[in-house]
C-alpha cells in the first residue's frame, strides 16, 4: 500500500491538483474556516500537515499557526513545495520524525483512505501532539454512505472515470496501481476509526458527515451542513488528546 502511494504521488507529483481539480479557492476558506474554529483555543505554535500532497492544506493552515510541517511519503509531490514557515520532509503517517508533544494540531486531507490501517498512525499522531491538541481529517468517503448507495456511487465513478484520466496522462499509472492506492475508494469504517483513535488515547471525538468539496453543484445543494452517517459521503473527524 504505502509503495504503491509512493509510486503513484512520484509519478503525478506536482501536476497532481491539475488533474484532481477539488481545490478551489470555495474549499480552501472551508477549511480555513474549520482550522480557526479548532485552532482558536490552541497555542498555535505548529501544526502537522500528514499526507500534504503539494501542501494545498499546508498554505491555509499556515495561516493559523507560526509554523508548520508537511510530511509525505513521495518526495516528488514536495518538490516544488516551497512556503515561508513551512518545513517538510518525507515521512510515513505511522513513523513521524518528530519529538513527543511537538504539535498543537495534526491535519489530513484525504488520506486516511489511502492507509491500510489507522492503529499505528493514530498512535504516532497522538504522540506528536501536546496534551489538548487536535487530530483533524476530512474529506475521505464514508463506507456506510457507500453502502446505502452504492450502485449510484459506482455509476458516478463510472462517468467520471478518475482512473482513466490519470493513466492517459501519465502511463505509469496502470489500473492496478490505481486501485492500490484508493485502498479505501469504498470508504473508512467510521466505528473502527473512532475505536481506534480511543485505543491511542484521544477523547472527545467527534465524526460528523458532509458533502462539501464534491463539485460545484454539491456545494450548492448541500452547502456545509452536517448529517447522520449516511446521508453524507464525507466523513470529518476532529479528536482531542
Ligand atoms: C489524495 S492526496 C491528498 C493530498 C493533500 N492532503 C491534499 O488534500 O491536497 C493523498 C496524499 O497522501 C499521501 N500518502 C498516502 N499514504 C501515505 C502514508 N502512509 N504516509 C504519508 N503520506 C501518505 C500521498 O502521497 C498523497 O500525497
Amino acid at each position: 500500500m504505502k509503495a504503491a502511494n509512493r509510486n503513484f504521488y512520484d509519478i503525478v507529483g506536482p501536476n497532481y491538483e491539475g488533474i484532481d481539480g477539488r481545490r478551489t479557492p470555495r474549499m480552501s476558506a472551508f477549511l480555513s474556516e474549520q482550522i480557526r474554529r479548532i485552532a482558536q483555543d490552541l497555542p498555535r505554535e505548529a501544526f502537522l500537515d500528514l499526507g500534504c500532497g503539494n501542501g494545498f492544506l499546508s498554505k491555509v493552515a499556515l495561516k493559523h499557526f507560526r509554523k508548520g510541517l508537511a510530511v509525505d511519503i513521495s518526495l516528488n509531490v514536495l518538490r516544488e513545495l516551497e512556503v515561508e514557515g513551512l518545513y517538510k520532509t518525507v515521512a510515513e503517517a505511522d513513523f513521524l520524525p518528530l519529538k513527543p508533544a511537538a504539535l498543537d494540531m495534526v491535519m489530513a486531507v484525504a488520506v486516511l483512505h489511502h492507509c491500510f490501517s489507522f492503529e499505528r498512525m493514530f498512535k504516532e499522531i497522538h504522540r506528536a501532539l501536546r496534551s489538548g491538541g487536535v487530530f483533524f481529517s476530512d474529506h475521505d468517503l464514508d463506507s456506510g454512505f457507500y453502502r446505502r448507495h452504492a450502485f449510484l456511487i459506482r455509476l458516478y465513478r463510472r462517468m467520471k472515470n478518475d482512473q482513466l484520466r490519470y493513466s492517459s496522462r501519465f502511463p505509469g499509472i496502470t489500473k492496478e496501481l490505481f486501485a492500490l492506492t484508493e485502498y479505501h475508494e469504498n470508504g473508512i469504517d467510521t466505528d473502527a476509526v473512532r475505536k481506534s483513535l480511543c485505543e491511542a488515547g484521544f477523547q472527545d471525538i467527534k465524526i460528523k458527515f458532509h458533502w462539501y468539496g464534491m463539485n460545484l453543484w454539491s456545494d450548492r445543494i448541500f452547502g456545509q451542513r452536517t448529517y447522520e452517517k449516511g446521508q453524507a459521503p464525507l466523513v470529518r473527524i476532529i479528536a482531542r488528546k
